[in-house]
């Protein structure tokens, strides 16, 4: 890995109809977090790219729900979503929205172009209409009975009963779910990408050039579709909210959203880059930049097949993802989590009922991440973990090195005297930890990280335990095991902000110390040295009650 290569990180942009709640944060930003986080650390040229996806069909159902217009809803949820990622230690480079209109022009010249070099064509075919509200119906404004398992209430697009996916005129007695008349089947002429084009260009670079370094859930699930081979697919849509189509008088066509949104991520980085002044282009033209999406599993086929064959397409030296993440699902209290039946855990709410509790619940989340099989949030393994382990083991156990320090050295770091074997074994082992934590995060095993990161803290709380150094008469041997001790909590404090950025600037804090780069926190004994003053200590963690807990289970009692 040459140190001049670039990275541009994104996280897939969320739909600005709702507020974000657990699952998001598991799935999709604390990884891309922590990820970020790290390279920084490591002083690697990043970026981090995010935004609202303002548009589609789900935010004109979430207006219609709430009697609002889409305007309205996207304005209520852009900031709310926005100020949850800030105050929850989510640090974007950039957080833009698809509504703005540099999104408007990037989308609409990426469209304009496929148009004039005729990579994409026009089609009429019969959609589903409603007469009385005068509209075309997208699918899920469709329902009807399902023709496999006979059961009323099928989307257009998928029956929830028994999972099968549809074509609205599949369904028996096609229902609009907006006015409740029958729909009728009406012309309408729509552009079209031909991805059949590009399924040998796909089966090249996925199946051949990725199939090692992919996770089994991007590789399978592209791999399916290609299987199964690629059709022309409509990028335009009736709606009324989106990017007009740039090449129409017709009203009413709109960009279909996730042709567009993808194109946030660019949008979103030259918003960036006119703000900073940086040049965008080296992020998403250079060879040697790496492009690491991090996605729900979802969004899978729209990252692994659209979004490349859009890149290709346009033709003017856009790399393509090298790396693209989905995690599997986060279950709360071992049931699907479900915005519509509000089975989640809200982070604007968590936010206000644990605050300043941010840490905590990266620790659980990052600890349970569902990296390879769907996992489980659940409030009691909450409060365990958070007592257990961060109380007990990691602020423990730099609560004691701290006061001890307070206690027999004013303070001070001591300068330590002759090393037992087992203080320089500690000294080596610790300076290790850096690459071994390094190594996991390289290579997505975020929870395997944490792990590691969790050991050091518990080699250094067993330490204290074992020398027990308020039990020592000679204070040059006190001096000794702080000395060692404190060199700990310094790997603690660096280690932690990748995972715990809260806490570790607390602990860098109370040290006295600014961060540093991942190269010098090898050598730790040159970060912390002796005769350093440290700062006041303030506790890091506290423990969480049975009363809160149980507000949050009977809250979730109360739903179902
Ligand atoms: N809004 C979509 C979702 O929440 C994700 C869009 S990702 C992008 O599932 F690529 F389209 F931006
Ligand atoms: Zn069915």
């Amino acid at each position: 890995m040459k140190k001049s290569n670039k990275y541009t990180v994104t996280a897939a942009l969320p739909y600005a109809n709702g507020p974000i709640h657990i699952g998001h944060l598991a799935g999709v930003y604390l990884p891309a977090d922590v990820f970020v986080r790290y390279l920084r650390q490591k002083n690697r040229d990043v970026i981090f790219i995010c935004g609202s996806d303002e548009h589609g069909v789900p935010i004109a159902m979430q207006a219609k729900k709430e009697k609002k217009t889409p305007k309205e809803i996207v304005n209520k949820y852009h900031y709310m979503i926005k100020d949850c990622f800030t105050n929850f230690g989510i640090q974007f480079d950039n957080y833009s929205r698809t509504s703005k209109k540099i999104h408007y022009e990037i989308s609409t010249s990426f469209f304009k172009k496929l148009h004039e070099k005729k990579k994409i064509f026009e089609k009429v075919s019969e959609q589903f209409y409603d007469e009385e509200t005068k509209q075309f119906l997208p699918d899920r404004y469709i329902s009807g009975t399902c023709p496999h398992c006979n059961k009323s209430d099928a989307y257009g697009d998928q029956c929830e009963n028994c999972g099968s996916s549809l074509i609205a005129e599949e369904l028996i007695h096609p229902k609009s779910t907006i006015s409740g008349s029958f729909p009728v089947l009406k012309k309408t002429k729509h552009w079209y990408f031909p991805l059949n084009q590009y399924q040998k260009f796909l089966e090249k670079w996925i199946l051949i050039s990725h199939k090692k370094d992919w996770k089994v859930n991007v590789y399978g699930q592209a791999k399916s579709w290609l299987d199964q081979g690629l059709k022309p697919r409509a990028i335009t849509r009736d709606l009324n909210w989106g990017v007009p189509v740039p090449i129409t008088q017709e009203k009413g066509k709109v960009l279909y959203v996730w042709f567009e949104a993808p194109i946030g991520y660019i949008s979103s980085t030259i918003e960036w880059s006119k703000r900073k002044k940086i040049d965008w282009k080296p992020y998403w033209k250079d060879k040697n930049t790496k492009l690491i999406q991090f996605i729900g599993k979802d969004n899978i086929v729209f990252h692994s097949i659209i979004f490349p064959i859009i890149l290709k397409s346009y033709n003017s030296g856009y790399i393509l993802p090298n790396q693209i993440l989905a995690n599997e699902f986060l279950n709360l209290e071992n049931k699907k989590i479900s915005t519509s039946k509000n089975w989640a855990v809200w982070v604007h709410e968590y936010l206000e009922d644990f605050p300043n509790q941010q840490d905590t619940l990266r620790y659980i989340l990052i600890a349970n991440m569902p990296e390879k099989k769907d996992n489980n949030f659940n409030w009691k393994d909450f409060q365990r973990k958070n007592n257990t382990e961060l109380v007990a083991i990691l602020g423990n156990f730099v609560n004691r090195s701290l006061t001890l320090v307070k206690k027999y050295n004013n303070g001070i770091v001591p300068h330590p005297g002759i090393l037992s074997i087992k203080d320089k074994n500690i000294l080596n082992k610790i300076k290790n930890y850096p690459e071994h934590i390094g190594y996991f995060i390289e290579s997505y095993k975020f929870r395997e990280s944490l792990t590691c990161f969790m050991d050091l803290a518990r080699l250094g709380n067993k330490y204290l335990t074992e020398e027990e150094p308020w039990k020592k008469k000679e204070k040059k041997r006190i001096d000794t095991i702080l000395y060692v001790s404190l060199q700990i909590v310094a790997m603690l404090a660096l280690l932690a902000e990748p995972f715990l950025p809260h806490t570790s600037k607390k602990l860098l804090n109370m040290l006295r110390l600014k961060t540093f780069f991942w190269k010098k926190i090898k050598n730790i004994e040159k970060i912390l040295c002796p005769g350093h003053l440290l700062g006041q200590y303030t506790f890091l963690f506290k423990k969480i009650t049975n009363e809160s807990i149980q507000k949050q289970i009977k809250k979730l009692e109360k739903i179902l």
